[in-house]
């Protein structure tokens, strides 16, 4: 009796109950030494290839063989996503030898089945912990399929839009890149996914902009602008890192031992294990340092690399290397014991395996779409709003939206977790209606055949559906091929035949906002002197177009704004806010200046830059005190009011510039942000903490220089911040 009441009891438990989502983190203390023990008890067992095994990461696919982990030669897998599937895959690593568990990658970018705004779209959202919560969702669903790992956050800085990778990035900023890389580490984890920031160094920096090209960077720049997010990250407790493509000043990553070995576990303790990226190890031979594979997965080890992505190099090569003397067993031994030493961490050996009828009640759960609708809707950045256009008016009776990505398929850059919850996308005619008045009618015309706009479908019905409206709401962008990896592209402006439409658009005479759905910054001067109104999102995911609705109702006031500066044109890239001063600046009339003949220095949209529907006003910027000793620290305060109508939030920016130092520094540097609600006529004060330590820079030797003397501050909504004050550093 009591055994049936049981069953029936047990019954009552939906299933997904037994899947308890579980936070990874680095453990300490007694914990952490224990580990340590049981990896060297665990080293001492395996045999060479079982070592090697440990080493070798290989993907879901074509020549995928599952006998590899059940006899102990691979170690992690990718790009499983089907829980049965992810299933079938760990229980054969607990039928091998030692049954060491597998870890199971995968590049869960910007959602796994909620998906949310691309990541450049989320740093647009200048909110740290809404960003966190995008990636607790995704890890806590990649989690619950099984997964364990995330290949995320991408953590590169660019300034060149024509990388198409910048759309994985937070932008062009150190200070904005070292916030959102720490927030986005400690959702995954907290969300049960290791992290892996990428691409350890450098990557977005390729020369021309042109995808897997050279890089090269000087020492100082590479401290101050492209390894702060790494730092962030390690800081926040990312497990792995990936190594880059890319050769930095001629020394392919994949075999910088500098870099993965000196700086990253010596100087900065990093205790994760580092995998190369895919098939980068034999990618050696064709950088042209090495002759075969087997000596690209010799230098590949001694440099650093612990796992073998997709090469099958470490596999083939590394066991003969070491019989033959060429690779100390030691080496090995270290590479095995990093990544035991994150499976044990992970908890891999003791968590229960994924439950496959269990996980799809873990996806797309209420509050990830909250999130999803949070993110798409802080992430959107209103770049133009002539006449006040947006929100839409009471006087307008019948709105036309043109331009197919506004009824998106999909809306996902990188994986495709098959099988997993519905992925259901409003599309924007149907949001547009539930939340304008009745009377107003919403026509749609795709007017392209696909999202790409590489084509036209319909264009006169377009036109015509333009022409008998009050407003035109046009949706366009980037999408398909001109997005994310090996998508470089030399012409900023909307792909295919969408220029073509905006134009047609705009001569029909009805006002027009363009909705720009894009995966960088594309060149919008046109645009920009042609429409009524820009929304700017980069890919908004699940809940995208229920948050232009939103905004363009006036539902939500928007408040994103620009992580990476908008070029007027190809030729100013890179053009960013922090430049070093030049000694020959614009001046009215003066020819030998540093600007262009033929167009102006600045960018069309600065960084920091967004419009809101609110109106910000700065006033008294102070600091606590004049004078500030090097060890000490200052506090900058200042007083936003919304001199709008409505409430609205605001993105209070501190840009600071030492005019005088050892060496020149750059003209503005964000050191603070703080994103702040202020009810319509309120004033805000908007306090910062200012560590006099956070100030210096690095020079070319590598050496932290913190410099006494004036520092500005600068105060406002966006880089060309205008409220200032200012204090003095001194030795003592
Ligand atoms: C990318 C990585 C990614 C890997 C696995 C590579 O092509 O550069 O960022 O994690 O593929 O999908």
């Amino acid at each position: 009796m009591l055994l049936r009441l049981v069953a029936a009891l047990l019954l009552l438990i939906p299933t997904g109950i037994a899947w308890a989502q579980q936070p990874v983190a680095w453990k300490t203390g007694r914990e952490a030494r224990a580990i340590e023990r049981k990896v060297d008890a665990l080293i001492a067992r395996m045999t060479l290839e079982e070592k090697v095994g440990q080493l070798h990461l290989s993907g879901r696919g074509e020549g995928f063989d599952i006998n590899q982990v059940r006899s102990g030669d691979m170690g992690a897998v990718m790009n499983f996503v089907v829980p049965a599937e992810v299933l079938a895959v760990q229980k054969a690593a607990r039928e091998s030898r030692l049954k060491i568990p597998l870890i199971i990658g995968l590049d869960a970018v910007h959602g796994f089945s909620t998906y949310f705004p691309l990541p450049l779209g989320q740093a647009s959202s200048w909110n740290p912990e809404l960003i966190e919560q995008a990636a607790y969702w995704t890890g806590r669903e990649a989690s619950a399929a099984g997964i364990n790992w995330t290949f995320a956050p991408m953590v590169d800085i660019s300034r060149d839009p024509r990388w198409g990778r910048a759309l994985e990035g937070a932008g062009e900023d150190a200070y904005l890149g070292a916030v959102v890389a720490a927030a986005r580490t400690r959702g995954y984890q907290r969300g049960g996914v290791a992290t892996t920031p990428k691409h350890f160094v450098g990557y977005g920096a390729v020369e021309a902009g042109r995808d897997y090209n050279a890089t090269w960077i000087p020492t100082s720049q590479l401290f101050d602008l492209h390894l702060p997010p790494f730092k962030a990250a390690f800081e926040a407790g990312a497990m792995t890192a990936m190594a880059a493509f890319t050769a930095l000043n001629g020394m392919p990553t994949t075999a910088h031992r500098a870099m993965l070995t000196d700086l990253l576990r010596g100087r900065w303790g990093f205790r994760g294990f580092v995998t190369s990226d895919f098939g980068s190890i034999s990618e050696l031979r064709l950088h042209g340092i090495a002759r075969d594979d087997a000596e690209a997965a010799r230098k590949a080890l001694l440099a650093g690399i612990d796992m073998d992505m997709m090469g099958d190099v470490y596999h083939k090569h590394l066991a003969d290397e070491v019989r033959a003397g060429r690779v100390p067993m030691k080496a090995v031994n270290e590479a095995v014991r990093r990544v035991l030493r994150v499976k044990f961490h992970l908890g891999l050996f003791e968590r229960p395996d994924v439950d496959p009828a269990a996980a799809p009640r873990q996806m797309q759960m209420p509050a990830a779409r909250e999130v999803a609708l949070q993110a798409a809707r802080e992430g959107a950045i209103l770049l133009k709003n002539a006449d006040e256009t947006l929100p839409v008016r009471d006087t307008v009776k019948s709105v036309a939206v043109i331009g197919a990505m506004a009824v998106p398929e999909d809306e996902r850059v990188w994986t495709d977790p098959a099988g997993l919850g519905r992925r259901v996308i409003t599309p924007l005619p149907d949001a547009l209606r539930e939340r304008l008045p009745k009377e107003v009618s919403v026509t749609y015309q795709p007017a392209f055949t696909k999202n790409c706009g590489t084509e036209f479908a319909d264009k006169e019905a377009a036109i015509r559906a333009a022409a008998e409206s009050d407003l035109v709401l046009a949706m366009l962008g980037e999408d398909c091929e001109f997005i994310g990896e090996a998508a470089s592209r030399t012409k900023l402006g909307l792909p295919g035949v969408q220029q073509e439409l905006l134009e047609a658009l705009v001569k029909t005479g009805k006002p027009v906002v363009l909705v720009l759905a894009t995966a960088r910054p594309l060149i919008l001067t046109w645009a920009s002197e042609h429409v009524g109104a820009i929304l700017q999102t980069f890919h908004g995911g699940t809940e995208g177009r229920t948050a232009i609705a939103d905004i363009l109702t006036g539902r939500y006031n928007p408040s994103g704004r620009v992580p990476m500066s908008f070029p007027r044109s190809v030729g100013q890239i890179p053009v960013y806010y922090g430049q070093l001063p030049t000694g020959r600046p614009e001046k009215p009339g003066e020819r030998y200046a540093s600007i262009y003949m033929d167009e102006r220095a600045e960018p069309l949209y600065p960084f920091g830059y967004g419009l809101s529907y609110s109106h910000f006003a700065y006033a008294n910027p102070r600091v606590s005190a004049s004078s500030v000793r090097l060890g000490g620290s200052v506090e900058v305060a200042v007083d936003v009011t919304n001199t709008g109508a409505r409430d609205g939030q605001e993105v209070v920016q501190l840009y600071i510039r030492q005019p005088v130092a050892s060496l020149s520094r750059p003209v503005r540097e964000l050191k603070g942000f703080e994103k702040v609600m202020i009810a319509a006529g309120e004033t805000k004060t908007v306090r910062f903490k200012l560590e006099i330590s956070n100030l210096g820079a690095h020079d070319e030797q590598g050496r932290y220089v913190v410099d006494p003397g004036e520092v500005e501050i600068y105060l406002g909504g966006s880089s060309r911040a205008a409220a200032t004050t200012q204090f003095v550093v001194v030795r003592s």
